[in-house]
């Protein structure tokens, strides 16, 4: 059967009345006229004239201010309910204004001049719903666990900017990029849109890609707000978790983010926190987001993820999205119907107004209004393939990389490697050029299709190694495989795990890739595995493997990267931002919640590990894992020395220096990890603060950090703040989170830190 998305997202089609026959008229009051003060009737001042909210000179506040005074409600309505974008069959809207096969459409409001909302997904780049004519074709970036595995902000930046501008290219001004849901189960679906486990480097990566997507005056949306760490029953999954855990950890991804990245909106998920749909979720929206933060953009829902007129409205939504049949809305005429009868005051209405406008305001899609343009599809390659380059994790390596003169014979072996290389599924896939290298693979309808682009290791291996024999071998028949490997003085076998959107997957290689890896190890010592996955993935075959390459879902320019990866035209600088565990077991759910309740019953899962995430638990539990977040290995050798920590100001810096010792160019990553000497934290360490240095051989650099002071911090809610207790502190430099590395003792003194 075909699924449709609509069907995917619990859109049911029926009849429902149309709001359009409502007329309601304007009841607003300015937001600044104090209650109860009177305005004397002569000294009425006369309204604004309606374009006078067009003004440059005036602030973004000032604007959307005289904007909102200038509008019927009707209009006001208009702003704030988002549709469907796509041209299928299912979707009852198809507004002809609207992109084709986009995620979104907010008609604008023409009599004023205010632009409609062309939303778009996601991460990697401008995505298509379902397969994509030649022209909608887009530069996909690596996912976004390849770009937080850079640890390099500077990167994701670029990347962001780069896919902003082929979103304003293609007549985008809001793009649903920004996911920054912290890894807490590796069989998530949605794994490889986000950016791993640990706050500060998810938040700082997310941050970092938001701004260079803004940077190209559009709205950038982070997102899924909040704790939405599964697909399996998303949206019927009641999350359980005290507040100070969720401050520490998932929350704190969001407010890093956020502040470093100022996007224009953020997306509340399907999910419910402690009892309330995220959407309609006083505590997140109205008390952490917008009180603690001091949020000022609006708050969009997911697609569908809108449940209740009044709750929606009250609880802090501001836009409604994903409307794809009529009636079956919230807001429009039944929001209308709720200020009516003071359920939801206008006042509410008009805050949710100011914040759209505003934010299409502030970041320049009003004053610069986006229209579809050229692409410098060549251009655009560079920025993906620097990514990719700069993300590609070595995970392992017994002398065999990079690939050598001494190498003549090169077995290939795998992962449709010879015409392209993996991406991942669901609203966040990105056509990239070329179209799809391996057609008619995975399901039919939502989220299918499985999508391989047309970047080609084996073709880039050849040219980076002309002078070796390079051949190609599918891997679907093991004897012919082990044959291949047997005669190669290095066998290279690709593997790969599809994950996507609205599924959750076992961590283990589908598909006998597993005996695969194991066949041809057999026949070939020097055998090198290179991953295309979304996340960890169990590794049974380790110890017989002499290389392992993490390539996650690497982008558009993928085959190159992980060519020049393999053929050291680039020296590894990758680092995990998330841990690989060794069994199931030591996880601290072995499988989803939920996995066994019956579709359309709501369940419950309860974060026990807090804010014990990823290599927290590890370390809280003395767990080994297969691969510590923060590991990766290099081509040359660093060294680090002259470590010290101070209190300046009231912030803890780190200063170190670090050298490259050995004979390449290369990029480490420092990592500095944070201990309380008594404990009193949910685990042992945090990553407090962490750099990509660039060396070149002999070279060493001085640095010094400094620790955001929230992770020295525990959150305590009944001062609603974060406070650090004085005293006795570790300070650990180190290469991942399980590397001892270099330690120093520092004192703190006692600070309390507002939430914003
Ligand atoms: C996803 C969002 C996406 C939206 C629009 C939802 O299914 O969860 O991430 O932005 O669809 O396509």
């Amino acid at each position: 059967m075909r699924i449709s998305r609509a069907l995917w997202l619990g859109i049911s089609f029926g009849l429902g009345s149309s709001w359009l026959g409502c007329t309601t008229s304007s009841t607003s009051t300015p937001s600044n006229a104090a209650p109860g003060k009177v305005t004397p009737a002569l000294v009425k001042p006369a309204a604004p004239a309606p374009t006078a909210w067009l003004d440059k000179q005036l602030s973004p506040d000032q604007r959307a201010e005289l904007l909102l005074q200038a509008m019927t409600q009707e209009e006001k309505l208009t702003l704030v309910t988002g549709y469907f974008g796509v041209q299928q069959e299912w979707n009852k809207y198809q507004f002809k204004e609207a992109r084709r096969q986009s995620a979104g459409f907010v008609p604008g409001v023409a009599r004023l001049g205010f632009t409609p909302q062309w939303q778009t997904d996601a991460g990697s780049g401008v995505a298509t719903q379902r397969e994509a004519p030649p022209d909608l074709e887009r530069t996909a970036l690596p996912a976004g666990i390849l770009t937080a595995s850079t640890w390099n902000p500077q990167m994701a930046e670029q990347g962001g900017a780069m896919i902003g501008s082929e979103a304003r290219s293609s007549g985008f001004n809001v793009m649903l990029a920004g996911g920054v849901n912290l890894m807490r189960e590796p069989g998530n679906g949605r794994n490889f849109e986000y950016a791993g486990e640990d706050p500060l480097l998810a938040g700082t990566m997310v941050g970092a890609i938001v701004r260079g997507i803004q940077s190209n005056r559009i709205v950038a949306t982070v997102k899924h707000y909040a704790l939405n760490d599964q697909e399996t029953g998303r949206d019927r999954i009641n999350v359980l978790i005290d507040e100070t855990a969720a401050r520490l950890s998932d929350l704190l991804a969001f407010q890093i983010a956020i502040e470093q990245g100022d996007p224009g909106s953020i997306m509340c998920s399907y999910n419910l926190v402690n009892g309330a749909y995220a959407c309609q979720n006083d505590w997140l929206l109205n008390q952490v987001l917008k009180r603690d933060w001091g949020y000022k953009g609006y708050v969009m829902t997911d697609w569908g993820a809108q449940h209740d007129t009044v709750l929606n409205a009250n609880n802090g939504l501001d836009q409604e999205t994903g409307v794809a049949e009529a009636g079956k809305y919230v807001w429009l005429d039944k929001l209308a119907t709720a200020i009516r009868e003071n359920k939801v005051a206008q006042a509410r209405l008009d805050d949710m107004v100011r914040r759209v406008a505003r934010a299409l305001i502030a970041k320049g899609a009003v004053d610069d209004p986006v229209t579809p343009g050229p692409i410098d599809f060549a251009a655009h390659a560079r920025v993906t393939q620097a990514d990719a380059e700069d993300g590609i994790v070595l995970l392992k390596n017994q002398s065999v990389l990079p690939l050598a003169a001494k190498d003549k014979r090169i077995a290939v072996i795998g992962g449709h490697a010879d015409v392209g290389v993996l991406s991942g599924g669901g609203s966040a896939q990105v056509y990239a050029p070329g179209g799809i290298a391996v057609p008619g693979l995975g399901p039919k309808g939502w989220p299918g299709p499985i999508v391989y682009m047309r970047s080609s290791p084996l073709t880039a291996l050849q040219s980076e190694l002309p002078k070796s024999d390079i051949t190609w071998t599918p891997g679907t028949d093991l004897k012919v495989a082990s044959a291949a490997a047997a005669k190669a003085d290095v066998a290279v076998v690709f593997v790969s795990q599809w994950t996507t959107e609205s599924q959750d997957f076992s961590i283990t290689l589908p598909d006998e890739q597993d005996q695969l890896i194991a066949a041809v190890a057999r026949a070939n010592k020097r055998t090198v595995v290179v991953l295309e996955t979304g996340g960890p993935v169990l590794m049974p075959w380790l110890n017989q493997v002499a290389g392992v390459v993490e390539a996650w879902y690497p982008g558009s320019q993928g085959g190159t990267a992980i060519a020049r990866v393999l053929s050291g035209a680039v020296n590894p600088s990758g680092h995990l931002p998330v841990t690989f565990p060794r069994t199931l077991e030591q996880l601290p759910r072995a499988k989803s919640a939920g996995v066994d309740t019956k579709d359309g019953t709501q369940f419950e899962v309860k974060y026990d590990e807090g804010a014990a995430v990823g290599y927290r638990w590890y370390a809280k539990k003395g767990f080994e894992p297969q691969f510590s977040f923060g590991h990766g290995l290099s081509y040359t050798t660093f060294a680090q020395s002259k470590l010290a920590a101070r209190v300046e100001n009231g912030e803890l810096k780190v200063s170190f220096t670090v050298s490259n010792t050995g004979k390449r160019p290369g990029k480490t990553v420092a990592q500095v990890y944070v201990s309380p000497e008594k404990g009193g934290w949910e685990a042992p360490k945090r990553l407090g603060a962490f750099a990509k240095v660039e060396l070149a051989p002999g070279a060493s650099q001085d640095l010094t950090l400094t620790v955001d002071p929230r992770l020295l911090a525990n959150y305590e809610p009944g001062r609603n703040a974060f406070r650090i207790a004085p005293g006795a502190y570790r300070v650990t430099l180190a290469n991942s989170a399980i590397d001892p590395g270099q330690t120093v003792p520092v004192t703190l003194p006692e600070r309390v830190i507002a939430p914003k």
